[in-house]
């Protein structure tokens, strides 16, 4: 029997859809809704894009196949899993990086999760019914000046998706992954066909599409690389852990390919949802992290059967955001359970409890104690930052490293084989790139964005 299977303990995957549909469940998420259209609008939009799309084929989709190759071949958590393949160095610690960075990206994932909540309720109590974009401006304020209420509702994100995790990922993640991805991209495509049909829509889409390359900065660069390894989840140990429930006789290198895809349309529909919107009604594009959450209401307060696409798109979005914290959280519980050899419940109960405490000091940082700051930045910016354009960029990177320069050419191509079942043609390249191309160009941008390069 193959090695994979032995390992009876550990659930797996059923399906060749419902692989891909988990993992696009993880990798699409608030990254692609509310990430991407408020970095792209602080960097000047389109050209800002192009940068993007090239980072997520020529770094993003080798980096996915790498680290699901480091899951499925160990069939381990992020951390047992370097154990595993080279147990007496010390690339442990790239693991134990990503679970680090569990923490603080699931702290400020969660209160802009929380924000969802409060969002559907507004919806569903139909409060952004024929409002001008002052005043939905001054939902959002009224909101965030409570202090109290995000933190409740990031709170009672962080229970949600500890209640899932708790209970297993396969019958849950996969089953739900299935249904709710496809209608999510339904809805996006709805939403992005009323946003384009707004008066002024067309000055949205040249800010997206209309490329001007001066708008673009060394930390542009670094933002278009730091939003392709978030996007993608890559870099954190979520699919080294995904890739330890697949089964050996998938083709790893078409699930990257196809979540890439998925997940790049639709954080451009995204954008395309939000742009004209934003153009129409007055909001700036360089709103920062409330972006989506003022210009989205301006489309519902006006469309017709704006109550209904506002509670759905808000239910959606939560979705998308909790098939994200479901992966993000998984890590962590996996990594304790595995390693101090508790069961399931009492790691997530652990894990959601430290998780939730940084929640709330972000939450509070952007509201009531804007104190907790370092660097200028509020800790929510900070980590929002830090994690994207540092931990998961340089985590995502050795991992690469790991496999091109300390597994070798014939470990990934086995695995991306599935020994010898796929064809691998495209492997000399392939190396090259993970070998050269890739760190190289890391290099540079992290250089210039230093200012010690510049192009
Ligand atoms: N990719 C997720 C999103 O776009 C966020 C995420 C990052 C999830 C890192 C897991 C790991 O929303």
């Amino acid at each position: 029997m193959n090695q994979s299977y032995s390992n009876l303990g550990r659930s797996s995957f059923g399906s060749k859809f419902g692989i891909i549909a988990a993992t696009a469940g993880s990798a699409v998420g608030l990254g692609n809704i509310w990430r991407f259209p408020y970095i792209a609008g602080e960097n000047g939009g389109g050209a800002f894009i192009i940068i993007y799309v090239a980072f997520i084929m020529l770094i993003g989709i080798p980096a996915m196949m790498c680290e699901l190759s480091i899951g499925r071949a160990t069939q381990k958590n992020p951390f047992g899993a370097f154990k595993e393949l080279r147990p007496n160095g010390k690339w442990y610690l790239v693991g134990c990086m990503g679970i680090a960075a569990v923490f603080f990206i699931n702290s400020f994932y969660s209160v802009v999760a929380g924000w969802t909540l409060f969002y559907l309720f507004e919806a569903l109590t139909n409060q952004f019914h024929a409002k001008d974009a002052g005043q939905i401006e001054a939902v959002f304020s009224s909101f965030q000046e409570s202090g109290w209420i995000p933190i409740l509702c990031s709170l009672l994100f962080v229970v949600i998706t500890a209640v899932v995790v708790s209970s297993g990922v396969k019958k849950g993640i996969e089953r739900w992954s299935k249904i709710l991805m496809p209608i999510l991209l339904l809805f996006i495509v709805i939403m992005a066909v009323r946003s384009m049909t707004l008066p002024n829509a067309g000055e949205g889409l040249a800010f997206l599409f209309k490329p001007d390359f001066s708008k673009i900065t060394s930390k542009s660069i670094l933002d278009a690389l730091g939003q392709a390894f978030f996007s993608l989840s890559i870099g954190m140990g979520v699919l080294i852990t995904y890739g330890s429930y697949i089964n050996k006789g998938e083709n790893l290198a078409q699930t990257a390919v196809s979540v890439s895809i998925a997940d790049t349309l639709i954080a451009i529909l995204s954008g395309v949802a939000i742009f004209p919107a934003v153009f129409s009604f007055g909001i700036s594009p360089t709103s920062g992290p409330d972006l989506v959450f003022l210009a989205l209401p301006n489309i519902f307060s006006q469309m017709t059967g704006g109550y209904f696409f506002s509670v759905v798109f808000f239910i959606l979005l939560i979705i998308a955001a909790l098939t994200s914290t479901i992966s993000i959280l998984e890590v962590l519980v996996v990594c304790v359970s595995e390693e101090l050899g508790i069961n399931r419940v009492k790691s997530t109960v652990i894990s959601a409890t430290v998780v939730g405490i940084f929640a709330v000091l972000c939450s509070l940082s952007i509201t009531k104690i804007p104190e907790l700051s370092m660097f200028g930045l509020s800790l929510f910016d900070l980590f929002d930052f830090v994690s994207s354009n540092i931990i998961l960029t340089l985590d995502g990177t050795l991992m690469i490293i790991f496999v091109a320069w300390v597994a070798g050419k014939k470990w990934i191509q086995n695995e991306l084989s599935s020994n010898g079942l796929y064809k691998v043609n495209y492997i000399k390249p392939f190396m090259l790139i993970i070998k050269f191309i890739v760190p190289a160009a890391i290099i540079l941008v992290f250089l210039q964005s230093v200012g010690i390069f510049k192009f």
